[in-house]
């Protein structure tokens, strides 16, 4: 298979699953080999060492046997409030945002503070496709194909002491740049948390793409947290600063609503919003008269990551 380096694929193009599974279902057809590792698109604004890095992505076994939400809909229904807070202004808002070079540093209880950029991050460990189900605390959700490295990796080359219990994830927050910075709707920069051993699970990576090719900006790039038994708002997007702490760090959400928004943030059907149920969801893409299909605990994960929270109140511990 020829790879054009500078062509970048029409979102019209991959819009449909059906398109999109046709395309792999080509490329396997073209060659077993190349399927094993197909490749991310390249972005002719993305500095050459990365796009270098970016050679190729392995389908990992974490694929849910879902149909996916289109290209369309996971680019233009976003929430990323440093952009604004209706659906479609981070698509708008978001075009101008300068994601190279990027730097993450890495801070807290660590062997030492250490910075690493995009480039060096890639090569931590190869890329994977993960396939997720993602659900938002606002009652939708979407089947996303992501892109990225295990968390894990990242976590092992920071070398955190044994006072690391916990990691805390900042964004970006530039009001320069980002129109949402400059209003008080959260108390910037956008600060999510995890537990260590949420952090180590192998489902939790760090994303640098999706479909196939690098993250969109109102996706959150160049780089974004994606735990998919959690709310989306976890998943911090375009980090720049990794800290390692001893206690439970306060979130953004938290700090807006602590009665509304809990650290652990699981999804569970049982433990509704104080403000709407959350028992059940509505896949986005599916159509306004689409029933709504139930929740489930942990967003299905329930089999890879119940143990975590085992003997844990999850009513008290939302
Ligand atoms: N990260 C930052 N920095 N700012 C945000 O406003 N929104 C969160 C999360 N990460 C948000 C963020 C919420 S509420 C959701 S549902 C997901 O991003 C949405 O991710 P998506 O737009 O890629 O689907």
């Amino acid at each position: 298979m020829k790879i054009n380096n500078s062509e970048i694929i029409p979102v019209s193009e991959i819009t449909p699953y059906e398109t999109y599974m046709g395309r792999r279902d080509f490329i396997k057809a073209a060659s077993a080999a190349l399927m094993a590792a197909p490749f991310l698109s390249f972005n002719s604004e993305v500095s050459a060492a990365t796009n270098a890095s970016l050679l190729g992505y392995t389908k990992s076994p974490y694929g849910a046997d879902e149909k996916l939400t289109s290209y369309n809909e996971v680019t233009n229904y976003n929430n990323y409030y440093e952009f604004g807070t209706s659906k479609s202004d981070p698509a708008l808002e978001s075009k101008g945002l300068v994601t190279h070079p990027w730097t993450v540093s890495i801070e807290g209880a660590v062997k030492k503070n250490k910075q690493i950029n995009l480039d060096d991050l890639l090569k931590l460990a190869p890329l994977e496709e993960r396939i997720y189900r993602m659900r938002c605390v606002e009652g939708w959700s979407m089947v996303i194909p992501w892109i990225g490295i295990p968390m894990s990796k990242l976590i092992q080359w920071a070398e955190p002491t044994s006072n690391a219990k916990f990691i805390e994830f900042v964004s970006l927050a530039d009001q320069s740049q980002m129109p949402g910075v400059r209003t008080n709707i959260l108390d910037w920069p956008y600060t999510e948390g995890l537990r260590m051993d949420e952090a180590m699970h192998p489902l939790t990576i760090i994303a640098v793409g999706l479909y196939g090719k690098l993250l969109p900006n109102q996706n959150g790039a160049p780089l974004r947290l994606v735990v998919p038994w959690k709310y989306g708002f976890k998943n911090a997007k375009s980090i720049v600063k990794i800290r390692f702490v001893e206690s439970m760090p306060k979130t953004s959400w938290m700090k807006a609503g602590p009665k509304e928004y809990g650290f652990y943030a699981n999804v569970n059907p049982m433990v509704d919003h104080p403000r709407w149920t959350q028992s059940t969801e509505r896949r986005i893409g599916g159509g306004l008269f689409t029933p709504r299909i139930k929740t489930k605990l942990f967003n299905g994960y329930a089999e890879q990551v119940a143990h975590m929270y085992a003997g844990m109140d999850l009513v008290k511990n939302f």
